[in-house]
């Protein structure tokens, strides 16, 4: 076969490190067949898979029974992030890179979330837990506490339903200071998922550069949406945490711009159309995003960057979407870079294609994009994955993903040397 790629680039296989496939439990509103054929579409090579699933993810043995229920549906290769609940954090003594390099904390709940780990002494012990064990946190740092309060006031819902009054910013920035206090206290690495503000982007940067293992991620939603667009796309939108305002999505871009954001996952989280048009405050949080996560990012870095050299862009989607995440999450052996030694997981894509996205065109299983009647630039031609087409721009190939090994992430071995 050969391949014509004049005027296209070729970029690593996408790793989303961020996706709730729904398996098992929850395949009403998404399944792996699906899911990953939307990937495919994305130019997504690789998946790491959250935990709250029904049951959630909280125990190895469900973790081998879910990559058996995996095993060939899935075009696209596969990880898990690890979960815990209260009465569960020993399990995480047991956990092997096999397994998970990673376990995903909800410090607050919500439809799909009921995991939630409240105790600040639990939430110390998992700290702790982590850091012995090489285990990196990630994190969806909003606090619980803030919002239980502010839930015996709570306002009139807002008849839009994303925009989430008594679920404001505050609960993040507290929630993202108790994160970095954690942090400094035991050495743990944490990755904080889905930055929605610009105060927590402030606090995650300046806490990196100061030394802290802390890294963190933001979400095409976040980046392509704000409060306004809630009137158009309502309950639709409502995410967790919430779009915010336009000077939250500056400040998001500007941190993208600067790297000081370590990577960009979707959040694909998909609920049923008619989950979603539930009244305001009963609408779950969540839509899907995988197969418009390169897009959207590249369309918003060309309209909003137009003075930057294009290879300057297509450079820094390959680190925030490919080698970022490998190295993360131990897979930097096989995943992450276009060089000699990894796996043949490659996208070829045509920056100057401008095109219209619609509902029909999305793979998710309840077929609708929030992005309907966005023109993007850039498509994703052809994606390859360990060597074999998966999608090329018609059909997609055959669903022989794997459920990948990492290595260890030996987090603590490296420490500073003392003269
Ligand atoms: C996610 C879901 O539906 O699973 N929803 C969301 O709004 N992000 C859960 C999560 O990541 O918090
Ligand atoms: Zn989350
Ligand atoms: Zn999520």
């Amino acid at each position: 076969r050969t391949l014509d790629a004049a005027g296209r680039y070729v970029l690593p296989g996408v790793i989303d490190s961020h996706v709730h496939f729904r398996t098992p439990g929850l395949t009403h509103k998404e399944t792996w067949h699906h899911g990953s054929r939307a990937a495919a579409a994305g130019g997504v090579t690789t998946v790491i898979d959250m935990p709250n699933t029904e049951p959630p993810l909280h125990s190895l043995e469900l973790a081998y029974a879910k990559a058996e229920m995996i095993s060939g549906q899935s075009l696209v290769d596969y990880r898990f992030h690890f979960g815990v609940r209260e009465d569960t954090v020993d399990v995480l003594r047991d956990l092997t890179p096999r397994v998970a390099t990673s376990v995903k904390v909800f410090m607050t709940g919500h439809h799909t979330a009921p995991s939630v780990i409240r105790d600040p002494a639990v939430l110390d012990r998992i700290f702790a837990v982590a850091a012995e064990r090489d285990l990196r946190l990630v994190l969806h740092a909003e606090d619980d506490g803030v919002f239980s309060l502010l839930d015996t006031h709570r306002p009139a819902p807002d008849s839009y339903g994303a925009y989430e009054p008594h679920r404001p910013r505050s609960g993040g920035i507290v929630a993202v200071a108790k994160v970095i206090d954690l942090v400094r206290r035991h050495g743990t690495a944490a990755h904080v998922l889905h930055v929605s503000s610009a105060e927590e982007s402030d606090m995650l940067s300046a806490a990196g550069a100061a030394g802290l293992p802390v890294t963190y991620e933001t979400t095409p939603h976040h980046l392509s949406f704000t409060a306004s667009d809630t009137r158009r796309l309502g309950a639709r939108i409502r995410l967790s945490p919430a779009i915010r305002e336009e000077r939250d999505q500056e400040c998001l871009w500007r941190a993208v711009v600067s790297d000081q954001i370590t990577t960009l996952g979707s959040d694909h989280a998909p609920h049923t159309p008619q989950e979603k048009v539930r009244p305001a405050p009963d609408a779950p949080p969540g839509l899907p995003g995988v197969q418009e996560l390169l897009t959207a990012v590249f369309t918003g870095l060309v309209r909003r960057f137009p003075h930057v050299p294009l290879d300057d862009h297509m450079m820094l989607l390959s680190r925030l979407c490919a080698a970022r995440p490998a190295a993360l999450f131990g897979l930097d052996e096989r995943k992450g870079a276009l060089t000699e030694g990894r796996d043949a997981d490659f996208v070829v894509f045509d920056p100057s294609a401008n095109w219209l996205m619609s509902s029909r065109e999305a793979h998710t299983k309840n077929t609708w994009s929030a992005y309907e009647g966005w023109t993007f630039t850039g498509h994703v031609d052809l994606t390859v994955r360990r060597g074999a087409v998966i999608w090329d721009s018609h059909d997609f190939g055959d669903p022989d993903g794997q459920w990948l090994d990492a290595r260890p992430l030996r987090l603590h071995t490296a420490r500073p040397a003392t003269v």
